[in-house]
């Protein structure tokens, strides 16, 4: 029976700004999005002869439709009429849950492009994302992977210049904070610093890491709880402190992230963090899927 391992690599918000909330209750985003080596991994199998099946080895997460990987297959089967009955999917995760890391889209992700080879559906990565839009707002990005502005609700997207190679420490304290919730708090708020998306963009155009890292912005992390926003403020500054270019929440949080040019001060502000919280990793950034 067909077999594939395929990856699938979290996204940090290099920048993520809420622009309004729209009319069908999503807001409209402007993100500068970006791959890190960070990854689960998933083996896929098609022909079992048996019902779709998807499984973890976390026994908390949804071994069903519930999970985005688990939709991600039922999506795309019936975008081509395909059978969904032979798929089996086994997902072993590194990624941290419900970290603001798109551990969940990113499975959706891989799935997609992992299925399109195995039932050789041939689809366009284009149709892959389309498809993947329908299972989340992040998936289409994570479809493509790489450096991208992604706006609309997430799934319009445009290729940037790839961000210069470097170390990046994440680090997710012990809490969760709730997606939905979080974009309700932005509703009630005045945002009063927003990332500068262009002198981003223009930086990475100019291959200058320094200056994307120094912009490195998020403004959900003016809208966390208090408590919470203390931590994430605390873990920022280790990581500046301890050699970061720049540092910044990914997505909703709260996980913190910093970017590092040396791989020595990388590994040093990786150790001190890790003492402190178990869920922090070393990782590198990654280039597109489709490069
Ligand atoms: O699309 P997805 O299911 O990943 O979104 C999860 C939740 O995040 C939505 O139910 C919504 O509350 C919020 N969201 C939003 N605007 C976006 C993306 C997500 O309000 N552009």
């Amino acid at each position: 029976m067909p077999v594939l391992e395929a990856k699938a690599r979290a996204k940090l918000n290099l920048s993520l700004d809420v622009l309004c909330r729209r009319e069908d209750g999503y807001h409209e985003l402007r993100m500068v999005m970006q791959t890190v080596e960070l990854c689960d991994t998933l083996r896929l199998e098609t022909g079992t002869g048996e019902p779709l099946r998807m499984c973890s080895d976390l026994g908390f997460l949804p071994a069903n439709e519930k999970n985005l990987a688990a939709a991600a297959a039922l999506r795309l089967c019936e975008a081509v009429g395909a059978d969904p009955k032979g798929v089996s999917i086994e997902l072993k995760k590194s990624i941290p849950v419900c970290a603001g890391l798109a551990g969940g889209s990113a499975d959706a992700a891989a799935v997609l492009r992992g299925l399109n080879c195995l039932l050789e559906l041939g689809l366009p990565p284009e149709r892959l994302a389309e498809v993947g839009g329908k299972v989340g707002s992040d998936v289409p990005y994570c479809v493509w992977g790489g450096t991208a502005l992604a706006e609309g609700r997430g799934e319009v997207l445009t290729a940037l210049p790839a961000l210069p190679q470097c170390h990046v420490v994440l680090c997710k304290p012990p809490f969760s904070v709730s997606t939905p919730e979080l974009f309700g708090r932005i509703d009630s708020v005045r945002i009063r610093c927003r990332p500068d998306t262009a002198g981003l963009i223009a930086a990475l155009r100019r291959g200058d890491l320094a200056g994307v890292a120094r912009r490195v912005y998020n403004v959900f992390e003016d809208v966390l709880p208090e408590r919470r926003a203390g931590t994430v403020r605390e873990v920022k500054n280790t990581l500046i402190q301890n050699g970061a270019l720049g540092a910044g929440m990914s997505g909703t949080g709260p996980t913190v992230f910093g970017l590092f040019d040396s791989l020595e001060a990388a590994r040093a502000a990786y150790e001190l963090l890790r003492g402190r919280y178990q869920e922090t990793f070393l990782t590198r950034t990654a280039g597109s899927e489709f490069a």
